[in-house]
């Protein structure tokens, strides 16, 4: 029998999509770094789990090659959020975000790419500041279209064995996000630009990313999904 692993799964998306997926008793894998938090959670959804910081590729390959489990598809629930005038953005700001973003989920997949079952899912996180332009994101929303566009061309090369997606949220509550939202009022202005009128939660994007994981969305690749409240094209000013 094969496993999905999620990367960060200690996080709010991650964490929501192993809930999911173990009330759906598929078989699961977590990777995050926190090993405290990551057991916690690993004996709450009574699944395997290994402390691993995605970054290390050294580590990546060791990882990848001690799996004995067909994998059956893999949640990428990393990144992070890189605010900052494009002015000030430094060269090393920039490439740290696309390693975080881009290159480290990339790695990843290309040393995990020979382990996949036949008919395996594979979901990004890119974000609604990709398609959508709001100021201060050009290292963000840069680094998030790299991952869709890999994610399109991946979705080519490897159909119909394995399906490739992407899931873009807008504001989520989350860890990388709480610089935003722990201001009530801060939360509460940015809840207000979204037509569904609040900010995003982990099971929003987690419950989509639960089911690209399905037989049900075994007609489904090459995609993204806005999961954003409406704000990326809906205009109700
Ligand atoms: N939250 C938002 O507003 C928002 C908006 C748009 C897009 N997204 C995207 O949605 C995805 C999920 O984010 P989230 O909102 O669930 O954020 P989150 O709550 O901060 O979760 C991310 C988790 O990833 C783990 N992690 C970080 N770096 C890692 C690494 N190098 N290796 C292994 N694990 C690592 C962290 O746990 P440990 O510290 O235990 O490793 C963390 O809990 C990300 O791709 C993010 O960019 C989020």
């Amino acid at each position: 029998m094969g496993k999905i692993i999620i990367v960060g799964a200690n996080g709010s998306i991650g964490k929501a999509s192993a809930q999911i997926l173990r009330s759906q008793n598929r078989d699961i894998e977590l990777l995050s770094r926190n090993k405290n938090e990551l057991n916690v959670n690993a004996l709450e959804l009574n699944c395997s789990s290994q402390v691993i910081d995605i970054s290390n590729h050294s580590y990546v390959d060791k990882y990848i090659q001690q799996i004995d489990f067909d994998i059956e598809g893999i949640i990428f629930a990393v990144g992070s959020i890189m605010l900052k005038p494009f002015e000030k953005t430094t060269m090393g700001e920039f490439e740290s975000t696309y390693k975080q973003n881009f290159l480290n989920p990339i790695y990843f997949t290309q040393q995990a790419i020979t382990k996949m079952s036949n008919s395996s899912s594979i979901v990004y996180f890119s974000t609604v500041a990709a398609q959508s332009g709001f100021k201060l994101h050009t290292a963000i929303s840069s680094s998030k279209s790299a991952i869709m566009g890999a994610m399109i061309s991946l979705a080519a090369e490897y159909a119909p064995k394995i399906r490739f997606n992407c899931i873009s949220p807008s504001l989520t509550k989350s860890k990388m996000s709480s610089f935003l939202t722990d201001s009530i009022p801060m939360s509460e202005g940015i809840a207000k630009l979204h037509p569904l009128g609040r900010i995003g939660e982990g099971k929003d994007s987690g419950s989509l990313a639960a089911y690209l994981m399905s037989a049900e969305a075994s007609w489904i690749t090459g995609q993204n999904f806005n999961v954003d409240g409406g704000r990326s094209n809906i205009n109700t000013k």
